[in-house]
């Protein structure tokens, strides 16, 4: 974890309510798929978490959407303003398990941070396919850029006004050799019980300190209790264990 001011560079919005901002510093470290940031921002006593959706040395892309306090205080940052944020949090997601044609499954704003996930999988010569889903056409976001890297895309909405109608495990396709997810609690629910193959969850779940000194995003797994913003976000498939 390292605690950097960077700059804001782009803050622009993609859709109603999923805005893009893009942060720079030239001794900013490249961080890993999967991984987040930590943001302080004016008044609040709590750092907001957010998914790295990109990341190069110096560079830095998130994507956020607007639920509360935190969030829409983003939206008003200008290009040129700068931000407190811990970088380097949280484990990633492991790409040596992925197997040829692994499957990307997103939902919402658990979309972003399968992007660089996409992207290095891609370099590698992965065949990775995405399942991005939303609610409905007016949410949709990404579908291009995961088109651009080279990946297979399907789109769902759960009201079927764009793409698949239905939810992300109803276009799960044929013959993945692994898979990646991240979303809403129940998708991921849904993940774990129709998928047939092992892979990783990235939990987004609410969290206090954001470092690993509170436990309150602590979960119980086959080996014990883990931090979600620690041991995670990114646990795999055989260790998890649904409270309901
Ligand atoms: C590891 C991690 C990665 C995340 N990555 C992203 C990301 O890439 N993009 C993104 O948009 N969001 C992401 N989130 C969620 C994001 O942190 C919250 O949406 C944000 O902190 C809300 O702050 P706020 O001040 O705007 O809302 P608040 O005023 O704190 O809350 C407003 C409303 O949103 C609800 N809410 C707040 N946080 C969450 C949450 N984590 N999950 C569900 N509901 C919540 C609250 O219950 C409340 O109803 C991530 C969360 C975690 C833990
Ligand atoms: S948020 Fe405090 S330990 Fe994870």
């Amino acid at each position: 974890m390292k605690q950097t001011i960077l700059k804001i560079t782009g803050n622009t919005p993609l859709t109603d309510s999923v805005w893009k901002m893009t942060l720079e510093d030239p001794e900013l470290e490249e961080q890993k798929p999967g991984q987040f940031v930590n943001i302080r921002l004016g008044g609040l006593f709590l750092r907001r978490p957010i998914s790295v959706c990109d990341s190069e040395p110096g560079k830095l892309t998130i994507l956020y959407k607007t639920v509360g306090k935190g969030t829409e205080q983003m939206t008003r940052l200008r290009p040129g303003e700068e931000l407190d944020v811990l970088t380097g949090l949280g484990n990633g997601y492991d790409l040596s398990k992925a197997g040829e044609n692994p499957l990307l499954l997103g939902g919402g704003v658990g979309v972003p941070p399968l992007y660089m996930l996409a992207r290095k999988l891609r370099e590698q010569g992965k065949a990775a396919a995405a399942v991005l889903g939303f609610n409905t056409a007016g949410e949709v976001f990404g579908e291009e850029a995961f088109r651009a890297l080279g990946c297979s895309v399907t789109v769902t909405t759960a009201d079927g006004s764009y793409g698949t109608k239905g939810f992300v495990t109803d276009a799960l396709p044929e013959g993945y050799s692994y898979f990646y997810t991240c979303g809403p609690e129940p998708m991921l629910k849904a993940v774990y019980r129709k998928t047939n193959t092992s892979g990783q969850f990235s939990f987004e779940e609410r969290m206090g300190c954001g470092f690993g000194a509170c436990m309150g995003c602590s979960c119980r797994t086959v080996t014990g209790y883990k931090r979600i913003c620690r041991e995670g976000p990114v646990l795999e498939k055989e260790e998890l264990i649904w409270e309901d």
